[in-house]
């Protein structure tokens, strides 16, 4: 309070109104940010959007500044996303959101994952010898690898339920910037290049290339006439548009023609759900994240309730000791993940006994000071990193307080690489995210049970979950992230950061992560942890690996709400991201 009063009195007598006025509306609370922090979070005045494409901010900070609310914003968002971030935006997909409706006071949990079509069956990926298929084959890149996708209902879903405006008013931008195109920024230019394997399709070859087959450069029209096409049947026809009519008979005929699986009937039956958030506290805050189907809350809050025992703050952020502790407590609730995950309408999923703070204390007790301990003796087998995997999330807030939080995916970057003749829809790839055979790890070294295995119409487990984290009752961060087994350790770090150790969403996004997902037992170390504390993990027996992409150490995009103002930060480890505020 004093030091605040100091800093308003410094401002003032150095002529800074500016400074004044922000420091002045601020007297009884927290100061807006200190000058020692090196990430600085943007910040809004009625509301915020961070999320991996820049001008996708830009659009949906507009939508608010004019007279929308988060879920409006944040369904015309995804939308957009399909358009000016291909690898991952998309309406050939799913996901899970996590939304908060203010006028309801409730965080609803929205699965929107997609399920395995009616035809799939346990063995549809297995040779003839019983052997696993190679990566590049019909497991990853096929028609059949695609499962039922719910992004199209799932966006639906939230505005004509929670929203203000129509469906047709948000797809507006996203059929905008299909039929009149976008220019090509680095980020879209990279991709491209790198994914010559989208080449294989030739209605993927038509989308992405030019008609001499060559790439797209940086500032180019890139125009996606058919995608335009699909949006708009959408906004003039609804949900049904894709699930039973014009677009939904487009997907079948091309599924018919090159094996895939998908059905009228499968499109037909597609549903959102939408589940009770998976719920915990930490240090006197409430979090509330993505249940089964995904692993990704319970497993968040999980680890938080083994690391809530130890007294990480004193020990430092960034430590050897504070590593160490929550390196173990990421193997403890990866190796439960494993056995436990599944679709709950299809499994039982013991969420409770997984969240139990009891529970938690006992593996707390398991875990040594100066020991690392091994990793339980499985099948061997190499975390796949095929290439770069994908995913996307973004963090809406607006002036009354509605929050969306959105992760979704086509799975691996441009997912199956099979877009849908005649539509400009990149199909999902997400059947490689069942469990083929416990013993077998998934394209994210991930193991799994009979609980994830393939089986008609369930969904498959998933880590992708956005995590709200509210104080008294009143949410305040929203966050989220791409990165595959990596969500779950990334997102929890970000509460970490911010809760246990008071950074800002900017730098607690930014500092160095760890990763351990129990199988492989390695701890992955991304640039930036010192060399002395790397060798004091060596020493308590971690075996340390460094990972190569920061990519793939996941992409938080987070908003704030604090004393009626907005916060933004988009990680910087994916470039093209931005956050955005509404004035
Ligand atoms: O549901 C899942 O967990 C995965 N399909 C997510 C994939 C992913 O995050 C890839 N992105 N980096």
């Amino acid at each position: 309070m004093l030091r605040k009063f100091m800093i308003l009195l410094a401002a003032i007598s150095m002529g800074m109104t500016n400074v004044t006025l922000v420091f002045a509306q601020e007297t009884t609370s927290e100061p807006l940010f200190e000058y020692s922090e090196i990430n600085h979070p943007v910040i809004g005045q009625k509301g915020m959007v961070a999320s991996h494409n820049a001008l996708s901010s830009e659009i949906t900070a507009e939508i608010m500044k004019n007279g929308g609310n988060a879920i409006d914003a944040g369904a015309a968002l995804g939308f957009a996303l399909a358009v000016t971030l291909p690898r991952a935006g998309n309406v050939g997909g799913g996901g899970f959101m996590l939304i908060h409706v203010a006028k309801l006071n409730k965080t609803i949990a929205v699965d929107f994952r997609e399920f395995a079509p009616a035809a799939a069956h346990q063995d549809m990926f297995f040779d003839e010898n019983g052997e696993v298929p190679a990566m590049d084959t019909s497991y990853r890149f096929s028609h059949k690898s695609s499962a039922v996708p719910g992004s199209v209902a799932g966006l639906a879903h939230i505005v004509e339920k929670y929203g203000t405006m129509t469906l047709a008013q948000v797809l507006e931008p996203a059929i905008r910037l299909a039929r009149d195109g976008i220019i090509v920024t680095y980020d879209l230019a990279a991709d491209l290049e790198r994914s010559q394997r989208l080449k294989n399709n030739p209605a993927s070859l038509k989308k992405f290339y030019k008609p001499d087959g060559s790439n797209y450069k940086v500032g180019e029209l890139f125009k996606q006439p058919d995608l335009a096409w699909t949006l708009s049947e959408i906004a003039q026809h609804g949900v049904d548009a894709f699930y039973k009519g014009s677009i939904a008979k487009k997907i079948v005929a091309d599924m018919e023609a090159h094996n895939g699986l998908i059905t009228m009937e499968d499109l037909a039956s597609y549903k959102v759900i939408e589940r009770e958030p998976v719920r915990g506290t930490f240090r006197g805050y409430d979090i509330a994240a993505i249940p089964a189907p995904s692993s990704g809350g319970t497993h968040v809050i999980q680890m938080l309730n083994i690391l809530e025992n130890f007294p990480l703050k004193e020990m430092g952020p960034g430590s050897a000791d504070a590593l160490h502790i929550t390196a173990e407590a990421m193997k403890l609730s990866y190796a439960d993940r494993s056995k436990y995950l599944g679709d709950p309408d299809f499994v039982h999923v013991p969420t409770d006994a997984l969240v139990n703070k009891e529970y938690a204390k006992t593996l707390a007790g398991k875990i040594s000071m100066d020991k690392a301990m091994p990793s339980a003796e499985i099948a061997p087998g190499n975390l796949a990193i095929y290439e770069s995997d994908e995913t996307t999330h973004y963090s809406v807030v607006d002036s009354e307080g509605n929050m969306v939080g959105n992760t979704y995916t086509l799975m691996f970057s441009f997912g199956s690489g099979v877009v849908i003749e005649g539509t400009g829809i990149l199909m999902n790839n997400n059947m490689g995210n069942f469990t083929l055979r416990p013993d077998i790890p998934d394209a994210f070294g991930l193991l799994g049970s009979e609980n994830n295995l393939i089986s008609p119409l369930r969904r498959p487990v998933s880590s992708m979950s956005p995590v709200l984290v509210a104080k008294d009752g009143k949410p305040f961060l929203m966050t989220g992230t791409p990165g595959g087994s990596k969500i779950i350790s990334a997102n929890m770090q970000m509460v970490l950061n911010v809760l246990e150790y008071g950074m800002n969403i900017g730098d607690a996004s930014v500092v160095p992560r760890i990763h351990h997902q129990w199988f492989p037992d390695e701890l992955l170390l991304e640039g930036g942890i010192s060399p002395d504390t790397i060798k004091l993990l060596r020493q308590k027996g971690h075996k340390i690996n460094f990972n190569k992409f920061s990519s793939g150490m996941g992409s938080l995009q987070s908003v704030m709400e604090k004393d009626g103002l907005y916060y933004g930060y988009s990680d910087p480890r994916r470039p093209g991201a931005r956050a955005v505020g509404v004035e």
